[in-house]
């Protein structure tokens, strides 16, 4: 470690990563020298920093510095002790992922502040320069007068050099399954999307946002704004100044403290994240959040694989079944299991997701005293477990279990050793967790630091028993997947459930286009695509799906997640031939290419599968229909594949005609160039087995 500094010391002298402008200014770059980040020391002492990229001003001078609970801010009058710059170059491998090799470069600058007044008192700033984005952190040291820290506000600037367009949901500290919206920075308007029926639980205190939160300047350059490893702190929102076209970090706060996150020193905060991209498909390429996360600290997660899973669950959403027992139309029982398994056994699904399994579902939603109520290790009368286990396994099929904690936590905490250890002992490896409702302890948010702990400690604990998570109602992904990669996938944004039961129209065809550039960036998404039977008319005259069906199978490679659910109900795919391209499509990848893209409009991602020389390619666009003529240059030059394309047909609509598909076969090489044709809301999905 100490070789590598002493090395990148001696780049810095040589000017290439950073420089002195004047005394007090430091200025570091990117590898590629496109993105500089100037840092200083206003005439206040308040530590300052601006951004650029290719000499356009990204980011104005703006201010960094906390505010303390009973003790002065610590923003100002600081002074400069050491600013250390270094280097830093690895590949490092994901276990599971878009891709296995991520390359981690960047350049740093660690700045250590000390303030010159009588308390003395240390910050230090750590910058990271990537060719994809910026990443800064503050570390509080090991100091005399400052032992316990009460956060009431963290002040992270970030002034903007324009009224930029804005991919953009609420800053709600208690759910993130917004549309989104998408205006201009000064018309951001969060307060008027409080309240919205459809959701469990919300608060929008103020005109901010959450994150990430994508944006294009007017000279067309993509920034996206996020955080990275969140750990032991509170989530952050993005207040929004219209005025002034500029942002400032809004912690989540709880009702019950006076402050937002309490930490003893020495600490150090999540990294305050900007992706700056020339092409908005570069952003989804951008490994900056994982790469700014600690290396693996699991030693073996080989007992976790990437797989496609059904499961009892969208009839239940349809209202064809229901979650609890006393209804009369309990879905869990062990013969719909059964049923699942052996459908996902004849169509390469390695997975079956029973929801509604345990006692406890006839007192979740809508009531007040939650706690005790849930139990994570008695089934339901009707569901026998270890015979469901038993019979998956003889089929070569996992189960994958569920815990609705119905937000009350305590319950959930004290039940998760055993909880975990069950699953152990059945050799079951994944749990899908939930927390609909508002959180018990009350006053406590979903975003908070007591949250953020909590989906954070049920990771590593799950860990113990050989246990992944696919968590709903979770926090936000910060890239933690690189540290746990148990931490398999997460909801957090407005899934295809939305579809089934809201009350505004579900999810319009622009939804996921936006998606894909926004909460996608953050990590996995579990959206359980694949619905066929588009407007569902036998169960909910009033909803349906806003997408074509070719649109529905392109989701499995342009979302995504190492556990995809084919989420429709069995009889809805028995004797459809899309069902090859589920049967067909990979969910763990060696490589990923966006072959094009534009926010909220379209994008198109083709996948390489691991262990394998198959690709897959998935294509989707928002309510306006496009034409896209797609090159295969990404193949290698000698490999001849066999396609089958599943393409909207001339009569496609998502909501005239949303099952009107084309199926065709071809042979395609890299010298290959076929037209696309994406009807409203539509898409493509193609397989390249090789030959
Ligand atoms: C909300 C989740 O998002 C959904 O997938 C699940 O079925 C219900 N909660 C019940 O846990
Ligand atoms: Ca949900």
């Amino acid at each position: 470690m100490k070789l590598v500094k002493f090395s990148l010391i001696i780049v810095c002298f040589l000017a290439i990563s950073c420089s002195k402008k004047e005394e007090n200014q430091t200025i570091l770059s990117s590898p590629d020298s496109n993105i500089k980040v100037e840092f200083s020391l206003n005439l206040n002492g308040e530590p300052i920093y601006q951004v650029a990229y290719k000499n356009e001003e990204v980011i104005k001078t703006s201010t960094l510095g906390f505010d303390l609970k009973d003790a002065p801010s610590l923003k100002g009058n600081f002074e400069i002790i050491s600013a250390v710059p270094s280097s830093f170059n690895e590949t490092w491998e994901m276990p599971w992922g878009e891709q296995i090799e991520v390359v981690n470069n960047y350049n740093e600058l660690k700045v250590e502040l000390q303030e010159a007044s009588e308390l003395k008192r240390k910050l230090t700033i750590v910058f990271k320069v990537y060719n994809d984005g910026i990443g800064f952190r503050y570390e509080f040291p090991e100091q005399e007068n400052l032992k316990e820290v009460f956060i009431t506000d963290e002040n992270t600037q970030f002034n903007l050099t324009g009224d930029h367009k804005v991919w953009w949901i609420p800053g709600d500290w208690d759910i993130y399954e917004h549309l989104y919206n998408t205006t201009k920075f000064s018309e951001i308007d969060a307060k008027s999307k409080a309240g919205h029926k459809n959701l469990a639980q919300t608060s929008i205190p103020e005109n901010a946002v959450n994150t990430p939160v994508t944006m294009k300047t007017k000279s067309g350059l993509h920034l996206s704004f996020h955080e990275a490893s969140l750990v032991d702190y509170s989530g952050m929102t993005l207040k929004v100044d219209t005025n002034n076209l500029s942002m400032t970090s809004e912690l989540v706060g709880s009702d019950n403290t006076d402050y937002k996150v309490k930490r003893t020193v020495p600490f150090e905060t999540p990294w305050r994240t900007i992706q700056i991209s020339e092409k908005a498909g570069d952003l989804i390429a951008s490994k900056l959040i994982v790469n700014l996360n600690e290396p693996n600290k699991l030693e073996d997660i080989s007992w976790f694989k990437p797989t496609k899973y059904t499961g009892i669950w969208w009839e239940m959403h349809l209202g064809k079944s229901s979650w609890d027992m006393a209804s009369g139309k309990h879905g869990a029982t062990t013969e719909n299991a059964k049923a699942f398994i052996d459908f996902s056994a004849k169509n390469n699904i390695g997975a079956v997701l029973v929801e509604g399994w345990n006692t406890g579902w006839e007192h979740w939603i809508g009531f007040e005293d939650r706690e005790g109520v849930f139990d994570f290790v008695t089934p339901y009368s009707d569901y026998d477990l270890k015979e469901v286990v038993r019979y998956g396994k003889e089929k070569g099929v996992e189960i994958i279990m569920h815990h609705e904690t119905s937000a009350a936590t305590q319950t959930y905490e004290k039940q998760q050793d055993t909880a975990y250890a069950l699953m152990q002992s059945l050799g079951i490896h994944a749990v899908k967790t939930g927390y609909v409702g508002k959180i018990l302890p009350k006053g406590e948010y979903h975003h908070g630091q007591y949250m953020v702990n909590q989906y954070n400690n049920a990771v590593i604990k799950a860990a113990k028993y050989q246990v992944a998570i696919n968590a709903h109602e979770p926090i936000k992904a910060t890239g933690l997947r690189r540290t746990y990669p148990n931490t398999i996938s997460r909801e957090g944004l407005r899934g295809q459930e939305f579809n089934a039961w809201s009350s505004d129209g579900g999810n319009p065809p622009e939804h996921l286009p936006i998606v894909a550039f926004t909460r996608m960036l953050a990590g996995p998404i579990d959206y359980t695509p694949g619905i066929f039977d588009i407007k569902f008319d036998k169960w909910k005259k009033d909803n349906q799906v806003n997408t074509t069906i070719a649109q529905q199978l392109a989701l499995y490679v342009v979302i995504y997640s190492p556990v995809q659910m084919a989420a429709d109900l069995i009889e809805n795919y028995e004797g459809n031939p899309a069902l090859q391209f589920i049967k067909d499509v990979g969910v763990d990848w060696q490589q990923t290419k966006v072959l094009n893209g534009e926010i909220g409009d379209f994008v198109t991602i083709a996948r390489k599968e691991k262990n394998s020389e198959n690709w897959f390619i998935g294509g989707i666009t928002d309510e306006n229909e496009r034409e896209m003529e797609l090159a295969f240059d990404f193949l290698n030059a000698d490999d001849v594949y066999e396609a089958i394309i599943y393409e909207d047909a001339e009569d496609a609509d998502w909501d005239k005609n949303p099952t009107s598909l084309n199926i065709r076969k071809l042979e395609i090489t890299n010298t290959s160039k076929e037209l696309l044709k994406l009807a409203k809301g539509g898409g493509f999905a193609i397989s390249l087995i090789k030959k």
